[in-house]
């Protein structure tokens, strides 16, 4: 750990790996650690200038907002105000993929720059047993947007996140590939009525049993409005462009396939899962759109996903990956 170079590091249960990367994150370090649905870039979220960090690094506009990581519903209670609402998700969905959006409680201690001067904050308790490892072993809360330069696809593997920043992060903890795959699901709910802010890991559908009532959601899955400050039209962008609903390949295109019947074609493909299970392909997703950059082609087709549970979050992200980009 002596030397300049950076560090990929498999920690273990009680791993000493761990404690030096929370002592880190403490003095002001970033460090990259892995989530059940993408790996974070995590800052100290009390310390301005490790969340400035946090934004330089990515390139990622300062008017966008960071989700605070904390242990359990407990620790969420000390930066917001968990409304009746939210005791009731945090139950059924915590640890897991859901991220509320709060009111922030005032003299939280939180760094402004995380809420980007909202006056609210959105909280999430990762399952991920490395991230809750280092929440313990950090004992703060942890602000990290996906570890992914800002507009490009988010990372699910430390191998992602390594190719994404190289050595200007020094630390990045390997847990492994992403189970989910996708973003957490968040759910606005400092308004008057519950608002899914972005569909994700638990599906609306889930959401709705647990609260006995309705999600008002975007109306189209891409809005010209950003709803969520962040939530920018083109994003989750591969260097290759990205063709949605392929019925047949061209040449020249690399194929994003899903179920067992695939349009022939002597390009690269990637299946996202031969037997049409949605999970499975949300947690092969940004994987293989990696994969079929890395293959170079200059086109990705992709075949239609079911728009049902998780293939809502899915959808959302191949329209992103597809929009026009600036
Ligand atoms: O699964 C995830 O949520 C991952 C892992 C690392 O936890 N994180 C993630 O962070 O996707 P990020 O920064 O890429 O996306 C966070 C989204 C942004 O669209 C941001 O605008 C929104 O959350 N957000 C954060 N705070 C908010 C707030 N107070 N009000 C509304 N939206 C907020
Ligand atoms: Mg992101």
């Amino acid at each position: 750990m002596h030397d300049e170079t950076a560090h990929t590091l498999k920690p273990g249960p009680d791993d000493p790996v761990l404690v030096g990367a929370a002592a880190a994150l403490r003095d002001g370090a970033l460090v990259a650690f892995p989530t059940e649905t993408v790996y974070g870039l995590g800052a100290d979220a009390r310390n301005g200038l490790a969340v400035a960090r946090i934004f330089e690094t990515k390139g990622r506009p300062s008017f966008n907002p960071l989700i605070v990581h904390v242990m359990d519903r407990e620790m969420a209670g000390q930066y917001v105000t968990m409304t009746r609402e939210a005791m009731v998700l945090a139950d059924t969905f915590w640890p897991g993929p859901l991220t509320l959006v709060l009111p922030a409680r005032e003299g939280n201690g939180t760094s402004s720059l995380v809420s980007a001067g909202l006056d609210t904050l959105a909280v999430r308790v990762p399952a991920h047993p490395v991230a809750q490892a280092l929440l313990r072993a950090a004992d703060c809360p942890i602000a990290a947007p996906s570890a992914n330069r800002s507009g490009r696809i988010s990372p699910t593997r430390a191998e992602h996140v390594r190719a994404e920043f190289g050595d200007t992060v020094p630390i990045i903890l390997d847990g492994g590939a992403s189970d989910v795959g996708l973003e957490s699901t968040i759910v606005d709910l400092s308004g008057s009525e519950p608002f899914l802010l972005r569909p994700g890991g638990i599906s609306k559908e889930a959401l709705e049993a647990a609260l006995g009532e309705e999600l008002v959601a975007p109306e189209r899955l891409v809005s010209e409005i950003p709803t969520a400050p962040g939530q920018l039209a083109s994003h989750y962008a591969p260097a290759a462009s990205v063709r949605l609903n392929a019925g047949a390949v061209d040449v020249g295109e690399g194929l994003l396939g899903f179920g067992s019947k695939l349009p022939d074609t002597s390009g690269p493909v990637v299946n996202l899962s031969v037997h049409g299970d949605l999970r499975e392909a949300a947690a092969n997703l940004f994987d293989g759109l990696r994969m079929l950059d890395a293959a170079g082609v200059s086109c990705i087709a992709v075949m239609p996903i079911p728009l049902a549970g998780i293939g809502v979050a899915i959808n959302d992200r191949l329209q992103r990956a597809a929009a026009p980009r600036n």
